[in-house]
């Protein structure tokens, strides 16, 4: 008997639930500056990307954009809100199942100063906590 593949018996074979690969998360934004979310998946058929914030969907509008690819999802704020600061979950889902992941995002408000306050305030904090000792570095340097 001659072996023969009916359409649908491949598409089983190939079929796999969702598996998100890789989130793209930033964890500190200035305001004003643009966060771009991402994340990207793999799924047969190609999965579906939703994305929550605290818990939230996420809807495109004039100030949040989402753009879809057909492997990978981002969320794009163009100019960041320390109110955009949050939890920012992407949902991937197919027929076979579905997958999420979430990340932190922190905006920073630029409030007390970004440019040259910003560098002035990191020169002089080492002299007001006296000598460095070589221990973990301040953590706005991170
Ligand atoms: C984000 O998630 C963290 C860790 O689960 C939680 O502690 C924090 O309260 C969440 N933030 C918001 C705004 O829901
Ligand atoms: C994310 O996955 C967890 C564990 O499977 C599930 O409990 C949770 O409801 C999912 N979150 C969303 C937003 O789908």
């Amino acid at each position: 008997m001659i072996c023969s593949f009916h359409p649908s018996l491949l598409f089983v074979f190939l079929a796999a639930a969702p598996q998100l690969k890789q989130m793209t998360v930033p964890t500190r934004v200035d305001e004003g500056s643009k966060l771009t979310v991402k994340c990207e998946a793999t799924g047969n058929p190609l999965p579906t990307y939703r994305w929550f914030k605290d818990g939230n969907e996420l809807k495109k509008s004039k100030k949040v954009r989402i753009k879809n690819g057909q492997k990978n999802s981002r969320v794009q704020i163009n100019r960041a809100r320390v109110e955009d600061s949050g939890n920012y979950t992407c949902v991937v889902e197919n027929l076979l199942g579905k997958d999420n992941s979430t990340g932190t995002v922190h905006v920073q408000s630029s409030e007390y100063g970004d440019g040259e306050g910003a560098v002035l305030l990191s020169l002089y904090t080492p002299a007001t906590v006296g000598p460095l000792t070589g221990g973990t570095a301040p953590s706005m340097w991170r």
